[in-house]
């Protein structure tokens, strides 16, 4: 358990850790390619050190060599066959966009997960991979999968059923491996980072965003900048909105127009949040972000809105608990295959504080203004919970607790010092 005391005033600049993302897609696009890529601002979490190690296990060096990290890369279809499984830990990311890789090697891996990742459904990518032409053998669509060998993997069509990058990076993946052209569709667009760091070529037609792959796209080595995580900058966003007399300079943080969907709701929320010296030129580009104390108000959050602030929801969540008006969630029920069931486990930490709240199969709703004073929370084992809940412990009168809070290091294990380096 963490105690959070009331924090009074947060005035100063703060440079968070590299984006989780584009972490993963640096090392594991660094790892196919043949020869030396370097990495610099990696993240420092949990779930991008299991990237890393099961990429150690299929063959790829990786070591950190001043300050940055370099990564000898093993070429197309090059990898070592593993000796023992593959941990993907607690990380969806590593688990899926890693089975693209593997269903296209000519060698039979293993992939695990903890409790919670195992229990997260992985039927999205056997589908589309297994369509691709790779054989899958799963714990009723669970981890563990067992990725057999594959001789002839081909390019499919496939339109996404779900909008997640993490389904489209994973065909990608494979993609990259077919003598054809995969197309693939997005109906409503998801996060862009694999298709844009792998320079793929992409179109729009009616019926959405269409991406193609193929064998002639397959990476070579290359140097990666890693701008900071929005989705690490969003709690002390919130934080410093929420928090009188405040102002907060985040350096260096990502500007990718796919993960810009909080920012901008928070924006129309009534927000003051500025982007300063805007990097453009990048293949990631970034700004520093200024934010200062404002009075919010609630608005709807559009359906096509979901994908792009999918992770920034649970601190969405608290910001919408000291703004004016209801709060309504819907079109969210993606939410529910986290790291933890987010609307569960949100309303459950969200009912402590003797709010009304409506749980609904795709979101939720409340109307009520926080009214106690100190609470505690669970974490739930999940570092978007605990980070939100923490947020909302600091602006408590006088502060709470979040149990389970050490699951923080899955994304950014100095969370703590981080607020202690921006608060008074
Ligand atoms: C991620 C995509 C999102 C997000 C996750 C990271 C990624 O998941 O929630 O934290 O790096 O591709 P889905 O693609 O399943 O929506």
């Amino acid at each position: 358990m963490y105690f959070f005391k009331h924090i009074n005033k947060i005035e100063n600049e703060l440079a968070l850790p590299g984006d989780k993302s584009i972490s993963h897609r640096s090392l594991m696009i660094s790892a196919m390619a043949e020869g030396e890529s370097e990495i610099n601002n990696l993240s420092n979490g949990e779930d991008v050190k299991t990237t890393w190690k099961c990429l150690e296990q299929l063959g790829a060096a990786i070591f950190e060599d001043n300050g940055k990290i370099k990564v000898k890369g093993k070429g197309f279809k090059n990898f070592d066959k593993p000796k023992d499984a593959l941990f993907a830990g607690n990380s969806g990311t590593t688990a899926r966009l890693l089975s693209g890789i593997l269903a296209a090697q000519n060698f039979q891996s293993i992939i695990t997960g903890d409790e919670s990742l195992s229990q997260r459904p992985m039927k999205r990518i056997i589908e589309p991979l297994t369509q691709m032409g790779s054989n899958i053998e799963s714990n009723d669509f669970k981890l563990p999968i067992k990725i057999n060998p594959s001789k002839n993997i081909k390019a499919i069509n496939y339109t996404l059923p779900v909008a997640s990058a993490q389904v489209k990076s994973s065909i990608i993946f494979a993609g990259l491996h077919c003598e054809g052209e995969t197309k693939i569709i997005e109906k409503i667009p998801s996060r862009n980072h694999t298709e844009k760091m792998l320079n793929l070529k992409t179109d729009k037609n009616e019926e959405g965003k269409i991406i193609f792959v193929s064998k002639k796209d397959y990476p070579n080595p290359s140097k990666f900048f890693v701008p900071s995580d929005i989705s690490t900058a969003a709690y002390f966003i919130v934080l410093t909105l929420l928090t009188p007399n405040s102002y907060l300079l985040l350096k260096k943080v990502s500007l990718n127009d796919s993960r810009l969907g909080f920012v901008n709701h928070l924006k129309k929320m009534g927000a003051k949040i500025k982007f300063e010296n805007v990097i453009n030129n990048a293949a990631e580009p970034y700004c520093d972000i200024f934010v200062e104390s404002s009075e919010l108000k609630n608005i709807q959050i559009d359906k096509s809105d979901i994908p792009n602030l999918i992770d920034e929801l649970p601190i969405l969540t608290i910001a919408g608990l000291f703004a004016k008006g209801e709060f309504i969630l819907e079109n969210a029920e993606e939410l529910r295959y986290k790291e933890s069931d987010r609307i569960n486990t949100i309303v459950t930490n969200i009912r402590k504080l003797n709010i009304e709240v409506e749980e609904k199969s795709d979101g939720f709703s409340f109307h009520d203004n926080v009214k106690v004073d100190t609470s505690e929370f669970e974490s739930f084992g999940d570092h978007r919970i605990a980070m939100s809940f923490a947020v909302l412990s600091m602006l408590l009168k006088n502060g709470g607790n979040v149990n389970g809070f050490e699951c923080v290091n899955i994304s950014n294990p100095d969370f703590i010092e981080q607020v202690k380096g921006i608060s008074c």
